[in-house]
């Protein structure tokens, strides 16, 4: 069992990760049930349809070991689950439970049921405890930790939300043997991140590695997923809110990345993970266009990406826009601030910084060169 805490004042919880950890549930999150256990009442348990009937027997028998029923919440996989028309359906039927703020409700899925749920235990009861149990690559090593919680509307993605944070993260690494390669793929991508974002050595280690974590080898996985988390969670610990500018860091190639998903309309043509893996090997190249990364660590950079299946180069997306339409969605992402475009860039591996000095004109004559392929 691997043991990492996210150290915040007050707020303070650890992330676990263990094969076999929702086989045990009931010993492993015996804290969290306790309430249900006193009063007899079923657990609140929130899945989508994929990780309900993948999951729920196994759930439910590790419960029904310590004398606990499930009630389960159902959502369709996808974005239309981060809606407020869901959100008032969960928080509705939270609310007919009875829950109360010393009550812990169970997330079992990926970021999508993640982020809904924490949204929702934000905002009943004006906050009641959540516990995470991620099943994507991309929820185990970054939308689990961290607390941020979220709903869509139609002025774009996450503008809804609230950082709560979770009362436990309960990583099983077993549960990975069913994702879609695919998906496996973008949450890699989010690996890779922290690798290029801040720890050359792990970025070094992917190089020999990747392939193992994306075969789902145990050992390899697990570092993977550890060394992950425990990035996440020094940056979280520093910056919980991300107002100094540290917690930016991990949104290295999400603002190319968002304009790749805004341009393919946030639809299964790109996946989050495969767009901040193409936006990653933007910011690298367009890092060394400026001069300010070695060619040889970006290109390293490219090849780490493309070597793990995701798309590197911008001219294999077979966009029909420019480079002045991408930037334009940039603009709209929230993560702009006020009159300027914060970038997160790279000196070199491991080493991003946020660069408030780009002049959108040369980011839009660079992507038209990349979209060009030349
Ligand atoms: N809160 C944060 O800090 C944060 C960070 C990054 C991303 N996000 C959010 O996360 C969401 C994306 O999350 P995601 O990539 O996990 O996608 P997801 O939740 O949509 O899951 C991807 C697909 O895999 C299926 N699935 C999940 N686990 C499975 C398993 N073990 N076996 C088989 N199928 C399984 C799901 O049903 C779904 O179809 C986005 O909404 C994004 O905004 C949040």
């Amino acid at each position: 069992m691997v043991v990492i805490p996210v150290a915040l004042s007050g707020r303070s919880y650890d992330v676990i990760i263990e094969r076999g950890v929702l086989a045990d549930l009931a010993v492993v999150a015996a804290g969290y049930l306790a309430s249900y256990t006193k009063s007899g009442r079923k657990v609140p348990f929130v899945a989508d349809t994929n990780t309900h009937s993948i999951f729920h027997e196994a759930v439910e028998a590790s419960l029904a070991a310590a004398n606990v029923a499930i009630d389960w919440f159902v959502v369709e996989p996808g974005e239309g689950a981060k809606s407020w028309r869901v959100l008032e359906q969960l928080t509705d039927w939270l609310l007919a439970l009875g829950v109360t703020r010393s009550d812990h409700v169970f997330a079992l899925g990926g970021g999508i049921v993640g982020d809904l749920t924490g949204f929702a235990c934000a905002v009943t009861k004006r906050g009641c405890g959540f516990v995470q149990l991620p099943t994507t690559l991309l929820a185990q090593v970054d939308s689990s930790v961290g607390g941020k919680t979220a709903i869509n509307t139609g002025a774009g993605k996450n503008l809804i939300g609230a950082f709560h944070q979770p009362s436990a993260v309960l990583i099983d690494p077993i549960v990975l043997d069913s994702l879609p390669d695919r998906e496996m793929r973008a949450g890699y991508a989010e690996v890779l991140k922290y690798g290029l974002l801040g720890d050359a050595a792990f970025f070094d280690w992917l190089s020999g590695n990747g392939s193992a974590v994306l075969a789902r080898e145990p050992e390899a996985l697990e570092h993977a997923i550890a060394t992950s988390i425990a990035a996440k969670a020094r940056i979280v610990a520093e910056d919980e809110r991300e107002t100094t500018g540290v917690r930016a860091l991990l949104n290295l190639g999400h603002t190319f990345g968002h304009a790749l998903e805004a341009e393919t309309g946030f639809s299964d043509r790109l996946l989050h993970g495969e767009a901040v893996g193409t936006g990653m090997a933007l910011a690298a190249r367009y890092s060394a266009h400026r001069g300010e990364m070695p060619e040889e660590d970006a290109a390293r950079a490219v090849t780490a990406i493309g070597d793990s299946g995701l798309t590197a180069r911008l001219s294999d997306l077979d966009l029909s826009c420019d480079g002045a339409k991408l930037v334009q969605h940039m603009l709209h992402d929230k993560k702009m601030e006020t009159g300027t475009l914060p970038f997160l860039l790279l000196k070199g591996i491991g080493k991003a910084y946020l660069a408030r000095d780009v002049d959108l004109g040369d980011v839009a004559t660079f992507l038209d060169a990349e979209l060009a392929g030349s």
